[in-house]
């Protein structure tokens, strides 16, 4: 698997060294982002991704936030938990692999359209193999969506992502990206609000970022 590393070693240290297997062991029924965020990321699904694609929904759970209304050629899920996997009504299929152990993904060349990645980033120590396998599964013209709050559990996330702040976390990605091959075409910071009256009084939800990036 060839690469261009963008991090040094010590930039991918993270507080909690153990087999990140052990951490998404016990299956976690819940939401990591809030309703505004995922209202947004829903949005953002619907706007960009065509009803034909294949979606591959890399370091997944339970949820994809895709639109409901709307059914694609395939989706394809991968995470560290069997249970979320397996309760997630969208996939057709799905593995298991630790990303930070082995980043040879088992899919074919340009075999998807569409790749997700929503609050997983942050806990890749290998980012450039994973973008590079990302590039080699993608079609041309598939794009890469990567998004992500300010949320974390800190002691997962290596240290390029806890020393650093919102914008910084969106240029990474993209920098990273680019270096494997990728173009990144938009990079997206907003306020979210809340639904109804506290989103009318200004009260905001998770802060949305998303960098979506493009095989050419
Ligand atoms: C905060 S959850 C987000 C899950 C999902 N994308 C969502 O929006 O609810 C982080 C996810 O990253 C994935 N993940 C974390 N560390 C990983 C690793 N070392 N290898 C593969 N996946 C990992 C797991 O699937 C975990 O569920």
């Amino acid at each position: 698997m060839s690469y261009l590393k963008v991090l040094d070693d010590s930039q991918r240290y993270k507080l909690d060294s153990s087999d990140d297997q052990l951490f998404y062991q016990e299956p976690r029924f819940v939401h990591h982002l809030d309703q505004p965020f995922r209202n947004r990321l829903t949005q953002l699904y619907r706007d960009r991704i065509p009803p034909c694609a294949v979606v591959l929904d890399l370091m997944s759970s339970w949820v994809s936030h895709l639109p409901d209304d709307i059914s694609y050629e395939k989706v394809i899920g991968h995470g560290l938990n069997e249970d979320e996997l397996a309760s997630n009504p969208r996939f057709e299929s799905y593995w298991l692999q630790n990303l930070n152990k082995d980043q040879k993904l088992p899919l074919t060349d340009e075999s998807v359209d569409v790749v997700l990645i929503v609050a997983g980033w942050q806990y890749l120590q290998q980012p450039e193999a994973v973008a590079s396998e990302l590039y080699r599964v993608t079609r041309r013209k598939g794009s890469m969506i990567v998004a992500f709050s300010n949320r974390m559990f800190f002691s997962k996330a290596p240290q390029i992502w806890t020393d650093y702040g919102d914008l910084d976390h969106l240029n990474y990605v993209s920098s990273v990206a680019t270096a494997q091959g990728w173009k990144t075409s938009e990079l997206i910071m907003e306020d979210t609000y809340k639904t109804g009256l506290m989103g009318l009084m200004g009260s905001k939800g998770d802060p949305f970022l998303a960098a979506i990036c493009c095989k050419e």
